[in-house]
């Protein structure tokens, strides 16, 4: 929808109710189009894009249902209004469960009709926004909330929006503050699932003992201390999505119970002996290397293998350092906003220190420690580097960076940072070069001349 003046377009047949209808919508401000058969009526909705469409559903050699259906396919923006010569009840109930976005009978109440008109409009222009803000959003920041956009944070994305709309168990690993959590609600959130539940169970956070009753309920007095009936999470989700944290916690036996469930999608109560089935998808996190744990023996091969259906694996943020910018300045809003500040930005320096900075904690610690600089901000100013938290203000040479001094030759400097980024890169040639704006061949060429590797 432009937001110029919106398009309505009138489907009836030739009276002078009909063109009392068109003279007032023209009068109040509307583009009118009128279509007063079928035919001309889907030539228009080829041709044109329009805001509202008014619809007679009994015009002489129109199926008012199919014209609806036409429109929408057509143009699915397009809000439409039916109307009809008589109070027809099951006839209203049909198109408006065919899409359409109001009913009105005849003689036309003008004036009503006038509010729904204009309530449609300002209906489909958010609709609109939202879209366009939305794909926006998207576009630079990935899914709603997820902030990055490196390459490898564009693959998380890519393999979200693949899976999130299917019924795949999904495995995400990663190391602490990489964003399993944030990644889970997104992909029930872009799910069929996302108006059924979203329930969460932290196994690191629960006894081994609780985890087993958490996940599974139990019946009145199935142990001791269990008062009363307890329902299981996988009931409490039923329909929508269970986020199983830190899934390496579990014990071997409840592992055991798990993989039961993932293969036959029903379980018991503990001490209960009625099988219950539940439609739940699984999506599990951890930041443990779950295939060592499978070697020691602590973690059943055949489970992994069932969760791992879809592996998503989350980046570091020392491998994305350039997108350390971008959260710095979501998070500057974020919490500018909640602590009711008004910091404009980072000084060089303090964004220097900040991409230096290994970030064991990830994006969690960056954001933690934004927080921090921006709680204790004076009004509106920039962050300068005696803001950063002390551990970041002295500027030590990260894993990643490395002293220049004065004395080293243009050749030394050359050498350790081809040296360092072709580290950095895992020794993948194409990345190195893209990195540092060379050819390949370049790169090739140097790597030789200074006997790199
Ligand atoms: N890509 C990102 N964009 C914006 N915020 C992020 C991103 N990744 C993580 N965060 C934020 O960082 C914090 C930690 O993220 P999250 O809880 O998802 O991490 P996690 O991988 O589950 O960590 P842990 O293993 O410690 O539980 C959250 O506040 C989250 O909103
Ligand atoms: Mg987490």
């Amino acid at each position: 929808m432009g937001i110029s003046v919106p398009k309505v377009l009138v489907v009836d047949s030739r009276s002078r109710a009909t063109t009392d209808l068109i003279t007032f919508l023209k009068d109040s401000g509307y583009e009118v189009l009128w279509a007063d058969d079928g035919e001309t009526a889907f030539n228009i909705l080829d041709s044109e894009i329009i805001d509202v469409m008014i619809a007679e559903l009994h015009v002489h050699r129109i199926n008012g249902m199919r014209l609806l259906h036409v429109a929408k396919k057509r143009n699915p923006e397009v809000c439409v209004i039916v109307i009809t010569a008589d109070a027809d009840v099951e006839l209203a109930t049909e198109a408006m469960r065919q899409g359409a976005y109001d009913f009105q009978t005849k003689p036309l109440n003008l004036s009503k009709l006038k509010v729904v008109i204009e309530r449609a409009v300002s209906h489909q222009r958010l609709v609109f926004e939202m879209h366009d803000l939305h794909q926006r959003i998207d576009e630079r920041y990935g899914l709603i909330g997820i902030i990055g956009d490196t390459p490898k944070m564009v693959q998380v994305y890519a393999k979200v929006r693949e899976i999130a709309p299917t019924q795949a168990t999904v495995l995400l690993t990663g190391k602490t503050g990489t964003g399993k959590a944030l990644v889970a609600t997104a992909i029930h959130a872009n799910s069929p699932r996302r108006d059924c539940p979203f329930v969460k169970l932290n196994c690191a956070a629960l006894a081994e003992s609780l985890i087993e009753s958490e996940l599974f309920g139990h019946e009145r007095g199935a142990f001791t201390g269990a008062h009363k009936t307890r329902k299981s999470r996988f009931e409490i989700a039923d329909g929508g999505t269970l986020f199983l944290d830190e899934v390496s916690e579990i014990s071997l036996s409840t592992q055991s119970k798990l993989l039961r469930f993932l293969e036959e999608r029903q379980f018991e109560r503990l001490g209960g002996n009625e099988t219950i089935k539940v439609d739940v998808r699984l999506i599990a996190a951890t930041n443990k290397d779950l295939k060592e744990l499978v070697a020691e023996g602590k973690f059943r091969g055949d489970l992994y293998y069932r969760l791992a259906v879809v592996l998503i694996e989350l980046p570091e943020l020392r491998e994305r350092k350039q997108d350390i910018p971008l959260l710095v300045e979501a998070f500057l809003e974020e919490f500018n906003k909640r602590h009711n500040k008004s910091v404009t930005g980072v000084s060089r320096g303090v964004m220097d220190a900040l991409m230096n900075c290994d970030w064991p904690g990830n994006v969690r610690e960056l954001r933690n420690c934004i927080e921090g600089m921006v709680a204790f901000s004076r009004p509106a100013c920039v962050l300068g580097v005696s803001d950063l938290p002390p551990y970041l203000r002295e500027q030590k040479p990260s894993s990643d960076g490395f002293y220049l001094h004065v004395g080293m030759t243009m050749q030394d400097v050359e050498k350790t940072l081809i040296e360092k980024t072709h580290h950095s890169t895992g020794y993948n040639k194409e990345k190195t070069a893209e990195i540092l704006r060379i050819g390949l061949r370049t790169l090739y060429r140097k790597i030789k001349e200074y006997q790199i590797e």
